[in-house]
């Protein structure tokens, strides 16, 4: 049965005068509230605040916590997000009070702990990206593409270029050229084959002396590995230009193929999808970049540097592009990265990539003899399923919504829909390496059946949801994020 408190604000289930805690009488003069804070400072009357008891707060806010889905309740094939299962250790390391109780401001002697865990993580960084200098301050991964471009743009200007330019492929993610342009460059979309590869002759039209990055998921957000990596990276560097590698999908490749072998310049981690760190809600974050020896004087500062013993945040550097990220990033999101590849290390990343492509392989080969797979019967660590064919069969309008929808009727997260753009109906599913063939098993027999469910049941679902069909558009362009009490004619509040 649904519980009405989930749904209730917590004003609703506020009344006068209830109280969690009571406080006993004051046992010291009171002074009056004037004599110790300014009156200008002081407000007119009391904050609206909620007025429960104890098991009130507690059931809203334990109800309300399990209203959405999450990676610990449900499986969560949400593609490009690498939705896996974080495990839990790497929580505790994170939270153990010498690492929590540090401050930032503390001088280098007095936390050489901390300095050489994040040394260390720079030197495994640049390991498994095949470049050598790491900076960890970007606070996400868009983050770190713009930081990246803002190097790019450092380097260029060093060299008396002028490079307004940067493409991007029209299956990449829209933090690419929008990243592009926060850093005030212009992106310019390069063309897909019908395969999800660059088009090469797209490319070459487009590739001149005023472009500074060629920006590339690879694997890309298809789920396909380009192949013609090397020759691009020729084709870019002959004409003086930069690589960037977004590295969303670096679960994918761990420990096979690395970056900087395959002709990037510059790339950022998303800590988070490859290795460990709470996805969503708005961060806290982390994007470190790693980039060639020749970039690295332009790396945001500080960087931790190290004689072999001792440690200490190398705070300047001449050319550098300044700080990004107030101190030095999200530490937490860090240790939790430097625990998991520590735990893992370099031949259980390996697995971590094999398990990855392997999971979602065997759920494509479920999946395409009911949902076609316009890019092939291979994939990395994610694939892209197409819902159009539901349009003609039940009349559908928007099918991959409708059965994102519907999926969450039988407890599974939706797959992402209508990303990349240049699938009709895209589905894209990516089961990460941390679920089991049980798990694939029952959410291909959920895609199926649901396939194969009436247009209505589709369309008006999901049926056992709080929300079922919230207005995304509006939620989005004006959205209501905190309660307001209304005013009566008085000027009392009303609840
Ligand atoms: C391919 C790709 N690039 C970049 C990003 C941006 O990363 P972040 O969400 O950490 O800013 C994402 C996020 O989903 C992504 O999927």
């Amino acid at each position: 049965m649904r519980n009405r408190q989930a749904t209730q604000l917590i004003f609703e289930l506020s009344r006068p005068g209830r109280r969690a805690v009571r406080l006993p009488e004051c046992d010291v003069p009171e002074q009056p509230l004037e004599e110790l804070v300014p009156s200008r400072h002081l407000a007119g009357e009391p904050p609206p605040l909620p007025e429960v008891t104890e098991p009130e707060v507690v059931r809203h806010f334990t109800n309300l916590s399990t209203l959405n889905m999450s990676v610990d309740t449900h499986f969560y094939p949400l593609g490009s997000c690498t939705m896996k299962y974080n495990p839990k250790r790497n929580e505790a390391m994170a939270s153990l009070p010498g690492i929590v109780d540090l401050h930032p401001y503390q001088p280098d002697e007095t936390a050489q702990g901390m300095l050489a865990l994040l040394f260390a993580l720079q030197e495994m960084l640049a390991e498994i990206s095949g470049l050598p200098a790491v900076s960890l301050q970007p606070a996400a991964g868009a983050h770190g593409e713009l930081t990246a471009l803002m190097v790019a743009a450092a380097h260029f200007r060093n060299r008396g270029e002028e490079r307004p330019r940067v493409l991007v492929p029209d299956s990449a993610h829209g933090t690419n050229p929008a990243s592009a342009k926060m850093a005030g460059m212009q992106a310019i979309t390069v063309r897909s084959t019908s395969d999800g590869f660059v088009d090469l002759e797209d490319l070459e039209e487009k590739l001149d002396e005023r472009v500074a990055v060629f920006m590339m998921t690879n694997p890309n957000t298809l789920g396909r590995f380009d192949g013609q990596i090397v020759r691009i990276a020729e084709l870019v560097h002959e004409r003086g230009g930069l690589i960037y590698l977004d590295g969303a999908n670096m679960n994918a490749i761990l420990g096979k193929t690395r970056p900087g072998d395959f002709g990037a310049d510059m790339m950022h981690f998303n800590p988070h999808k490859t290795f460990s760190g709470p996805h969503g809600g708005g961060g806290p974050g982390a994007g470190p970049i790693c980039v060639t020896r020749e970039l690295d004087p332009y790396l945001p500062r500080p960087i931790v540097r190290s004689d072999g013993e001792r440690y200490w945040l190398e705070h300047s550097s001449e050319r550098s592009i300044g700080r990004v990220r107030s101190f030095f990033g999200n530490v937490g999101v860090l240790v939790r990265a430097y625990c998991y590849i520590l735990s893992y290390g370099g031949e259980g990343l390996r697995r971590v990539a094999e398990h990855a492509v392997l999971n979602a392989n065997y759920l494509l080969s479920r999946v395409k003899h009911f949902l076609p797979v316009p890019q092939g019967d291979r994939c990395m660590h994610e694939f892209v399923a197409s819902a159009t064919p539901l349009k003609q069969q039940k009349g559908l309008k928007q099918p991959a919504m409708d059965v994102a929808k519907r999926l969450l009727d039988f407890g599974f997260h939706a797959p992402t829909v209508y990303f990349p753009l240049t699938v009709p109906e895209a589905m894209m599913i990516e089961p990460t390496e941390t679920e089991s063939r049980e798990t694939l098993d029952a959410f291909a027999q959920t895609l199926f059946r649901i396939t194969d469910e009436p247009a209505e049941l589709l369309r008006e679902a999901p049926h056992t949801t709080w929300i079922s069909r919230p207005d995304e558009v509006r939620a989005a362009r004006q959205p209501v994020l905190k309660w307001e009490p209304t005013r009566d004619a008085t000027g009392d509040a009303q609840r």
